[in-house]
């Protein structure tokens, strides 16, 4: 697997969670009960392991296609390390109205929701255009060389941060209902 198989991975592992908050969002928009304290967990992942490792591989892949002058479109590069921030915003937006829910400051979760749509709007977007942009072109002309010292870079990140590909797994048990056949049948109280 090499650094490009690497970020289409996490992409999948990312979308997963899209998925499940997208349907939490819809939720809760239907006036069902939506749990606050998983748009706090959903908005720590956003932060730590799609920002702080997934972008973070991402921008070195992004100045190594500068570096190898890679006949990207104009404004491309900007125009996606410039949604990095962007959705790192929504992120913060998310968690502190999620909180401000959590610790009972509000009871409408409209600025909640809110968050979460703009942020999953965002990176619906930003994903497509780097899977149909950005990545076919780093593989087209990239030395395998120099994937593989990407690799070794993006493993570094991830030392740093945590598996990506565990925190997501961990937030969609987490987001998943309790099925009825699941549900915990320890000892009875008899009091
Ligand atoms: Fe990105
Ligand atoms: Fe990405």
């Amino acid at each position: 697997m090499d650094a490009l198989d690497v970020l289409n991975q996490e992409h999948r592992h990312i979308q997963r969670v899209l998925q499940l908050l997208e349907r939490a969002v819809a939720k809760g928009q239907d006036g069902e009960f939506v749990s606050a304290s998983l748009f706090v967990r959903a908005a720590n992942f956003f932060l730590t392991f799609v920002d702080g490792s997934h972008h973070a591989k991402e921008m070195v892949l992004f100045q190594t296609m500068v570096a190898h002058r890679l006949p990207l479109a104009p404004g491309l590069l900007a125009q996606v390390s410039g949604e990095h921030g962007t959705g790192s915003e929504h992120a913060v937006a998310l968690l502190c109205a999620a909180e401000s829910m959590l610790r009972g400051g509000e009871t409408d979760p409209a600025r909640m929701l809110g968050a979460a749509e703009d942020w999953l709007r965002l990176y619906r977007g930003h994903t497509a255009v780097e899977e149909a942009q950005v990545f076919p072109l780093a593989r087209r002309l990239l030395p395998a060389g120099i994937l593989d010292r990407m690799r070794t870079r993006f493993a570094r990140i991830e030392a740093s941060h945590g598996s990506l590909a565990e925190a997501s797994e961990a937030l969609e048990r987490a987001f998943l209902p309790v099925r009825p056949g699941r549900a915990f049948r320890g000892p009875v109280c008899s009091f």
